[in-house]
């Protein structure tokens, strides 16, 4: 008694509170998210870490994401399907807070090979809200037209239709699938869908995608609560695209920060173990929106000719610059990141200078944290540090002291801006073309 007694003490002493038990949390998921606007090499990041994962999952966004790994010189790219599929051994999981467009899933399945719905007309109706944006306000937002908008609207509006939906009773589906056409061809009178058309279309999937759908809740706590398992989540899109955090509204329509793990795979958040940014070297931006960091002159033309930076879902030429640490400190502030892999340093290696973009003036005066607002985005201007390049070839380098001295020192001038460690850098696309540095 007390014994019992002095250890309660003790306890309570230390601020424990001794009827709380520690409870097993479990299994812990690794994510890779990215850091900036999207294409930072996060699929050759889940690639790395895939290759001994039992479970790769997708949380969020849809088939706008396009992830390229290259592996025995065999270029792979992804775009529902987690860049884990390689691996023969691990189990691809698609969570809640995906959104799946069907054909596309198989078409990606069947030239490569669990619930929100993209149909036929979402893609249909992102084509023609483009166009009305542009007509209405001159300027389009530059989607991938992969109807994310539209699908993830229907989500919110509470009258989308998910996996469930269609594994269930098929003429309830039926019912509900015609009442959201209905709403759609009443909102854009132009829209032809072919309803019947589409829900035989849909009938075949059915019966194709039953043996691979499971209640995604059980899945995930079993696979959290079962033997010891690497668990890794695929972020696509990125921070800058967040639709709560990102460049709004030049973003997609889902949580790319480290929030959509939880909400879109349906675990707690004390099972959210390694959180991995991923960063190009330097800035990339797809589509419309602010750019402060961008290089409208020969910089941006030879790091895009040089980065081959055209979208893998769109093949529209990526607009480049300069590394902005400002943004990608706002990634580190939202996500916290555990490490960075820093990609496509290799891209760097002619420059003779290179800058990087470490705060933002507005009417002269540096601003104390990344603008919310895109008109004032739009005109800050940005304070460059410049540092020597090391014009030297750094694609056969294995080893961080195997890099150019200059080289080096860009990577710790990152670290030691963001005050987060830089686990990885690129030096190449192929799976090898990675230095490990803890
Ligand atoms: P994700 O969407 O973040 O997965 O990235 P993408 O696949 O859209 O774009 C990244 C591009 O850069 C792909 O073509 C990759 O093969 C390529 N890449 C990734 N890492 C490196 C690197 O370190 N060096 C070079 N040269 N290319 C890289
Ligand atoms: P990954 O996963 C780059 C951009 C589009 C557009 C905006 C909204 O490959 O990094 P949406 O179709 O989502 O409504 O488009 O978001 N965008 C991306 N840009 N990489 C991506 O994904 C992107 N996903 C969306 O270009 O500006
Ligand atoms: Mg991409």
């Amino acid at each position: 008694m007390s014994e019992k007694r002095s250890t309660e003490l003790s306890a309570e002493q230390n601020g424990v509170d001794p009827r709380v038990t520690t409870p097993n949390v479990g299994n812990k998921v690794t994510v890779v998210l990215g850091a900036q606007w999207g294409d930072e090499g996060k699929g050759k990041v889940v690639d790395l870490l895939a290759q001994d994962a039992d479970i790769v999952c997708r949380c969020q966004g849809g088939n706008n994401a396009g992830h390229t790994v290259v592996v025995d010189s065999v270029e792979y790219d992804f775009h529902l399907l987690p860049s884990g599929i390689i691996n023969p051994k691990a189990t691809n999981f698609i969570g809640n807070g995906v959104v799946i467009h069907l054909p596309g899933l198989f078409e990606e399945a069947e030239k490569n090979l669990q619930k929100g719905k993209v149909f036929d007309f979402h893609q249909a109706v992102d084509g023609v809200q483009e166009q009305q944006r542009q007509q209405q306000a001159g300027k389009k937002l530059g989607t991938t037209k992969k109807g994310i908008g539209p699908v993830y609207s229907s989500k919110a509006a509470r009258n989308g239709l998910r996996i469930c939906d269609l594994m269930s009773d098929f003429q309830e589906f039926s019912k509900r699938f015609k009442v959201l056409a209905a709403q759609y061809t009443s909102m854009y009178p132009t829209l032809e869908i072919d309803i019947e058309g589409e829900l035989e279309k849909l009938k075949v999937y059915v019966e194709k995608i039953k043996p691979m759908v499971r209640d995604g809740v059980q899945f995930m706590y079993e696979a959290l609560h079962g033997p010891p398992k690497k668990i890794l989540v695929e972020g696509a899109n990125a921070a800058l695209l967040d639709i709560d955090f990102g460049t709004y509204p030049f973003v997609t329509s889902s949580n790319c920060t480290v929030g959509g793990v939880c909400t879109g795979l349906g675990l707690p958040p004390r099972n959210v173990g390694k959180v991995y940014g991923v960063v190009k070297a330097y800035t990339t931006r797809v589509g419309v929106g602010a750019f402060p960091s961008e290089q409208n002159n020969e910089i941006g033309d030879l790091l895009q000719a040089r980065g081959k930076e055209v979208g893998v879902t769109t093949g529209r030429k990526r607009r480049c610059g300069w590394l902005d640490l400002v943004l990608v400190k706002y990634a580190q502030m939202l996500n916290g990141f555990t490490a960075i892999a820093v990609t496509k340093l290799d891209i760097l290696d002619v420059l003779p200078e290179i800058k990087v973009g470490v705060a933002y003036k507005v009417d002269d005066v540096v601003i104390p944290h990344f603008p919310a607002n895109q008109e004032v985005l739009q005109k800050v201007e940005v304070q460059y540090h410049t540092l020597p390049g090391w014009n030297s070839d750094t694609s056969t380098a294995r080893t961080f002291q195997e890099l150019p001295e200059n080289a080096q020192k860009y990577i710790r001038f990152i670290e030691d801006r963001l005050e987060v460690p830089v686990k990885w850098i690129g030096v190449g696309k192929s799976r090898e073309s990675m230095i490990q540095l803890f």
